[in-house]
Formats: C-alpha cells, structure tokens, sequence
C-alpha cells in the first residue's frame, strides 16, 4: 500500500492540471483497503476515489484523501462453448484488458478500444463508443461499501445503466468502491459496424473481417479525432450528448435537414453535443490557455497551463452558445473536483 501526503497529481489527471492532493492513498488488495477504511473511517471525511483521471477537471489543490486502486489480475470465472466470463481488477488499465480479449479471440469489447481509463470506472462510468455500451458486456461488479468495508456483488441489473450513468455515479455515489468487474464476452463471432463510419473504413482497409481489424479500425478512427493527452490535455468527450424529445428533435431537423442524430426510443433522439458545438464555430477556439480541440468539437483541450478555471469558463461559454442556438442544454461527462 502507498501512502502519500502533498501528493502530485500530474500524472493522475489527463487533462494536465497540475495540482496537489492533501493525501494519496493506493491499495493492492481488497483487504488492504477493507482494513484501510476500518481505521480511517474514511465515510466520515470528504475523499474521492479515482481510476486513470480521464474524467475529471481539477479547479486546484484537493484538500482530501485520493483513493487510487492497484487491483490487478484477470481471471476466467466461468466459460461454456458459446461465452467466457472474466473477472478483472478494477486498478487494470481498460485497453490492456480490451487487447487481451481481442488476442484471445473473444468478442464484444473491440469496439471499445483506446478508451483511457481504467476498468473500475469503466463499471462506473457506463463508458461507450461505436455503438457499444459497456454495460453490455457486464456480469457483475464487486464492491466494498465504504462506511463499513463490507463486500457487495452488484449483478448488471441492479447498477441502473443508462448512457453514461450507473447507480454509482448517482444513488449510491460516494458509498460503494468498485474492486473487480466481471464481463461476459462472446466466442462465437458478432460485430457491432453499423455506427458512423467503422463499415467505411473497415472497407478501405479491404482486410477480411476480424477482431483485430475492428480493433485497428476503431483505434484509427481515435487517433484521428481524438487528442493524445500526453501532448496536449484533455478528458475526451467534455460533454454528453443530450437526449431530446421528438417533437424537439423533429423542430431542429425543419432548419437542420443534415442534423447528425441517433434514435434512443420512440419518444427520444439522442443530437451530438460535437456537432451543434461545431455549428456555433468554436471549433479549434480558445479562451486563454483552453481551447476546443480543431479534429472534435465536443473535447475541450488544456493548450499547456491552462487552469481548472480557465477551462470551466471556455465550458461555460460553449453552453451558452448552444443553449442560444439551438434551446437545448448540455451537460459535461467530465467531472468537476
Ligand atoms: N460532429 C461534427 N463536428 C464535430 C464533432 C462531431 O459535426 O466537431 C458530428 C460528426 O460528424 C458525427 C456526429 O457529430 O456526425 C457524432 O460525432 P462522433 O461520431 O465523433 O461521436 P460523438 O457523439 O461526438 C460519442 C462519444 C465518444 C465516442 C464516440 C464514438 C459521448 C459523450 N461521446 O462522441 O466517447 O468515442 O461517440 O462512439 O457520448 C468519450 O466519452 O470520452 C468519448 C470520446
């Protein structure tokens, strides 16, 4: 166990901030941290428990405890001819994992490759990309309730997925810590190609279909349009995409005919926050030391420097011009500290 105070963030925040925790604290085991948080009694003090740092903003300094998990290891807990379950640490790095089933030729994560980030926040998080929603692989994710370090197994149906939401981020956020999330991947082939270009791309590349090339597709896809944060910061999406009603929806389109959008359900359409943020012209402009990324308006970038502050008030202004154009509100997926 790592215990650290004055601690640097630096390295734990892909956005760059640099800023300092009161204390850092990173655990190997389950029973480390159950016998950490039965003498810290760490409920009763403010704490925020991190994975990779690819979500939040840091406004400054953290005047708390940073739990930071170092559970590691993958494990097949159950298999049949058609599935294979795998346990994997929450401290294990999400793509890592992501490489491993596609080397093993196990199919559904694939499509979530280069997510950065870790596995517990993947659980946390709901994360997803090209048509995949983490919660889709999901089995079950294990816990240690905070207030008593007692153990809870969360199967799927009861972590209340929704697009980028889980009862962790929402009813229970704060109480429980995520220790190993076990998924359900497939061996037997389906691919998921029907979202945004992967079909087009996948036939430029004229390789036979196959993990791998879906793997290499979607990571091309990223690199081109997402920013690398060890060269500049950034948390990918800033924002989410805001789901709107039909009628709103069918409103837009009267003046937008070309208006990118994907239907939730009946009465819902999901419009992408990049787009209307793109059509507002900050696309590659910066206040101060924060700017929009030029290749995917929907990431705001750190130029180098940049604090807390100064992103959150480019945020500010890109909402407002969203809100004045278009009616609708948008929501960061970044989280604030
Ligand atoms: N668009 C623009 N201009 C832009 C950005 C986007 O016109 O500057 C248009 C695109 O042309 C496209 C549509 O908006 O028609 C959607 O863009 P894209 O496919 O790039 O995806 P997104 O909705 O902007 C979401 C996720 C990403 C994920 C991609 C692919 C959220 C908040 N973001 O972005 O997730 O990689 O879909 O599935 O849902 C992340 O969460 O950090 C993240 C990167």
């Amino acid at each position: 166990m790592k215990i650290e105070t004055r601690y640097p963030l630096l390295a734990h925040n892909t956005f760059g901030m640099d800023v300092k925790a009161a204390r850092f604290v990173e655990y190997d085991s389950e029973e480390e941290l159950c016998d950490f948080l039965n003498a810290e009694k760490v409920h009763l003090h403010p704490f925020l428990h991190i994975g990779g740092g690819s979500n939040l903003l840091f406004k400054g300094d953290y005047d708390g405890l940073i739990l930071h998990s170092a559970i590691r290891g993958r494990e097949v807990v159950a298999e049949t001819a058609d599935y294979v379950d795998v346990r994997v640490g929450a401290g294990e790095v999400w793509d890592d994992f992501v490489a491993y089933t596609v080397g093993q030729g196990w199919y559904g994560a694939e499509n979530l490759s280069l997510i950065p980030g870790e596995v517990g926040a993947s659980a946390v998080q709901n994360i997803g990309a090209y048509g995949v929603e983490v919660k889709d692989l999901i089995v079950s994710v294990d816990t240690i309730e905070v207030a008593t370090a007692e153990k809870r197994v969360f199967p799927t149906e009861e972590c209340r997925y929704a697009y980028r939401e889980s009862i962790f981020k929402n009813e229970l956020k704060g109480r429980y810590i995520v220790t190993y999330v076990t998924y359900r991947l497939s061996k037997l082939p389906v691919f998921h190609l029907d979202y945004g270009n992967i079909r087009a791309e996948l036939e430029k590349m004229q390789c036979p279909l196959s993990l791998q090339t879906v793997r290499d597709v979607v990571i091309a896809i990223r690199k081109s349009k997402l920013p690398d944060p060890a060269e500049l910061g950034n948390a990918g999406s800033f924002f989410m995409n805001p789901i709107v009603s039909r009628n709103k929806f069918e409103e837009l389109l009267k003046e937008y005919p070309s208006m990118p959008h994907y239907i939730v359900d009946e009465n819902r359409v999901k419009i992408p926050a990049g787009w209307m943020i793109d059509q507002c012209g900050w696309k590659g402009k910066a206040l101060g030391r924060a700017a929009v990324h030029d290749k995917q308006a929907l990431v705001l970038v750190n130029l180098g420097g940049a604090t807390g502050a100064e992103v959150m008030h480019l945020a500010e202004e890109v909402v407002r011009s969203v809100r004045d154009r278009f009616g609708i509100e948008i929501h960061p997926e970044v989280n604030y500290i």
